[in-house]
C-alpha cells in the first residue's frame, strides 16, 4: 500500500477542501480541520504515515451531514448493512458510508485510509496506527467542549496511543450507559481488546490461578 507524500497530499487537499466545505455545516467543517491538525500532530509524534492520516482526517466525516433519508438511500445504493445500533441511530452509519464514499467519490484506494474513516466511531480490535490516530483525534480535537476525562485523554494521546484509546473507549461506554443508550458491540469488543493488551501479565496470571 503506497503512502502519500506531502506534494500528493497538498494537491488532493486543494480539490477535497472546497467539496467538503460544501457538504458539511460550518461547525462540522471546522471540526474536520481541527481533526486534521490534531491527527497530523499525533502522526508526527508517533511516527505515523502523516499524509495518509491527514487525508483520512479530512474525509472522516464526509458523510456526516447527509439527512437520514439520504444516508439510508446511499446505504441501499452501496449495499451497506446497518448494525443494530445504526438502525436505532442512523447517524452512526456516517462512518461506514464515509469510507465507501472516500473510495467512490474521492478515489481513495489506500485501504488503511478507508478503514480509518470506516471505524472512526466504533473503533475495532487491532487497529492500525492510522485508525487509532483518527479515532483519538476525532475525540480530543481542540474544538471539543471540555468534559471530565478530556484533558487526561489529550495527555495520554501524546504519550501512548493504546492508553489513550482505552481511556476514550471507557469514557464513551460510560457516557452511553449513563444515558441508557445501546453500546455498539464493536466498541465494547475494542475496549476489551485494548484493556487486555495493556495488561497481558495480569490477565495471564488470572488465567493461571483459574
Ligand atoms: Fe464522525
Ligand atoms: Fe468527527
Amino acid at each position: 500500500m503506497k503512502s502519500l507524500n506531502k506534494k500528493e497530499f497538498d494537491k488532493l487537499r486543494e480539490v477535497i477542501l472546497p467539496k467538503i466545505k460544501k457538504q458539511l455545516i460550518p461547525k462540522r467543517y471546522e471540526h474536520t480541520l481541527n481533526v486534521e491538525k490534531t491527527a497530523i500532530a499525533l502522526a508526527e509524534k508517533h511516527n505515523g504515515k502523516v499524509y495518509d492520516i491527514a487525508l483520512a482526517a479530512l474525509l472522516h466525516d464526509n458523510a456526516k451531514n447527509f439527512s437520514d433519508e439520504e444516508k439510508l438511500a446511499l446505504c441501499k445504493k452501496y449495499h451497506i448493512e446497518l448494525s443494530k445500533t445504526e438502525e436505532i441511530n442512523i447517524d452512526l452509519v456516517h462512518a461506514k458510508l464515509g469510507g465507501v464514499l472516500a473510495e467512490d467519490d474521492y478515489h481513495v484506494e489506500n485501504q488503511d485510509i478507508i478503514n480509518a474513516i470506516k471505524y472512526h466511531t466504533t473503533g475495532r480490535p487491532n487497529m492500525s496506527m492510522t485508525e487509532k490516530i483518527i479515532y483519538i483525534a476525532d475525540f480530543i480535537e481542540p474544538g471539543r467542549k471540555d468534559f471530565p476525562g478530556l484533558i487526561e485523554a489529550r495527555k495520554l494521546a501524546d504519550e501512548n496511543l493504546d492508553a489513550a484509546l482505552i481511556s476514550i473507549l471507557s469514557l464513551t461506554i460510560n457516557y452511553v450507559m449513563d444515558r441508557g443508550l445501546i453500546i455498539d458491540p464493536t466498541t465494547e469488543e475494542t475496549y476489551e481488546y485494548y484493556r487486555k493488551k495493556q495488561t497481558p501479565e495480569k490477565e495471564e496470571k488470572a488465567h493461571r490461578t483459574d
